[in-house]
């Protein structure tokens, strides 16, 4: 039948009716991307968007990097595949590197493609080391991948099919900050999950924990940032009932909150550390960083055919040395802090902006119908994204567990000032629009 067809648009149209991921009869608004440079990307109608999506927040260098398509290409030239029983020299001079820029003592590194297996590796880490323990325990609103593991580890998605197949997690509260319970604060509101969760160990966890796996900040749960005495918290719960402490900066890492790892702002000290997204500079990369102490895998534990992808190593390593380089954590920082603050005067105009998040470029607004009862404005939040994306400016939206009243504004790092001031203007414009038709403020 494609045989037939001799114009390319008809073959996307098929092509859109194929493919597996698609909503039947196609996305209308979604784009078909050709080209990409920096925080620039082109659809085959020869469109320009401005991207603050970073590709799921995973361009944190900008798309077209020299450094990382020379090295990129150099490696294919070279060599493409070599099975994880074989060294590559990238390989090595990327291990060294991670652990170089490692918090804490992590001093040990395993690669594999995606963040969900990284996941999985750390995971399997945990109860390599944990060899009687029962569980590892999960936060609510957390997101950790979409592999059968991942997805259990991650808050249940309303219908979720494969219940039936995945490994059971302990769910432990997490705070609220923005919206603490029973009319709390927020440190209130830590001090009391903080007890909980304790209780939770000691009665209700029917045997010992593995570990603990969670985000420094949530990405996918909605951008939910912790205090700090959570985290110690947390790190001392940890050492009293001999978990493990992984924490998940798979989107945090690189630079995206304005240093190289969250951990950083918090002093967090993990046990083992799970990285991706941004490492890759637009390839396939991720993986895990451990104390040395809890480096125990037995061969054919976590090996995969294409875990070390020589492609994506020597992109990886490319990568990390411009973001090092291009000392993008302060580009992240400096932006975030000007994004943060243009936000805030707009939070003045705009009833719809119900809360203004960060750090650095890990930048979001969280939309309300009403400031006082904080009710989210998942609609209103769709039709901001649109509307952007009509005028040329892709923002980020939080769908996931129904949790779509945030905007997010997580552009690659080194976006220039122009691009950034350019994206919160069409912002400010469509935040007007749509208050004025959904009648936000006037109710
Ligand atoms: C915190 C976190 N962990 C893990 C993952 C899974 O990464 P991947 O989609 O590369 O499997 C994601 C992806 O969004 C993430 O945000």
């Amino acid at each position: 039948m494609t045989s037939t067809l001799t114009d390319t648009p008809d073959l996307h149209l098929l092509g859109r009716e194929a493919l597996l991921h698609e909503p039947a009869g196609g996305d209308p608004e979604k784009l078909t991307l050709v080209r990409a440079q920096g925080s620039l990307v082109w659809d085959d109608r020869g469109n320009e968007y401005l991207d603050c999506t970073a590709q799921a927040w995973s361009n944190n260098l900008g798309a077209g990097d020299e450094r990382v398509v020379e090295a990129a290409i150099a490696q294919t030239r070279e060599l493409t595949h070599a099975r994880p029983t074989f060294h590559t020299p990238a390989l090595l001079e990327l291990a060294a590197l991670m652990v170089s820029i490692a918090p804490g003592d992590l001093n040990r590194v395993g690669f594999t493609l995606h963040g969900s297996m990284a996941v999985e590796m750390a995971l399997k880490l945990a109860l390599r080391n944990r060899p009687d323990a029962e569980h590892v325990a999960v936060l609510h609103d957390g997101y950790h991948g979409r592999s059968i593991a991942t997805m259990a580890a991650s808050w249940p998605h309303p219908g979720n099919a494969f219940a039936r197949l995945q490994p059971r997690f302990l769910r432990l509260p997490r705070p609220d900050l923005f919206r603490p319970r029973l009319g709390r604060t927020a440190e209130e509101d830590t001090e009391l999950t903080l007890a909980i969760v304790r209780d939770i160990l000691e009665k209700g966890a029917e045997g010992s924990v593995a570990a603990l796996i969670y985000e420094p900040i949530q990405g996918n749960g909605g951008h939910n940032e912790f205090s700090a005495s959570w985290h110690r918290g947390i790190r001392e719960l940890c050492d009293e009932f001999g978990m493990l402490l992984i924490i998940d900066e798979v989107q945090t890492g690189f630079g995206r909150t304005g240093r190289m790892w969250a951990s950083e702002h918090y002093g967090l000290d993990p046990d083992i550390l799970v990285f991706g997204k941004g490492v890759g500079g637009g390839f396939p990369l991720a993986g895990v960083l451990a104390k040395h102490e809890h480096a125990k895998f037995l061969a054919g534990d976590d090996q995969l055919t294409f875990g070390q992808f020589p492609v994506s190593i020597a992109a990886g390593l490319a990568t990390v040395k411009a973001i090092i380089e291009d000392d993008l954590p302060a580009r992240a920082a400096e932006h975030g802090a000007y994004a943060t603050e243009r936000l805030r005067e707009m939070q003045t105009r705009h009833p719809l902006i119900g809360d203004v998040r960060s750090p650095g470029l890990m930048v979001s607004i969280d939309l309300v119908r009403d400031r006082a009862t904080k009710e989210p404005a998942p609609a209103e939040a769709h039709e901001v994204f649109l509307r952007a994306q009509r005028k040329g400016v892709i923002f980020g939206e939080s769908r996931y567990a129904n949790l779509g009243s945030l905007i997010k504004i997580k552009p690659p790092l080194d976006i220039s000032r122009d691009q950034l001031s350019h994206a919160l203007d069409v912002l400010d414009d469509v935040l007007g629009d749509v208050e004025r038709d959904y009648g936000t403020g006037v109710r």
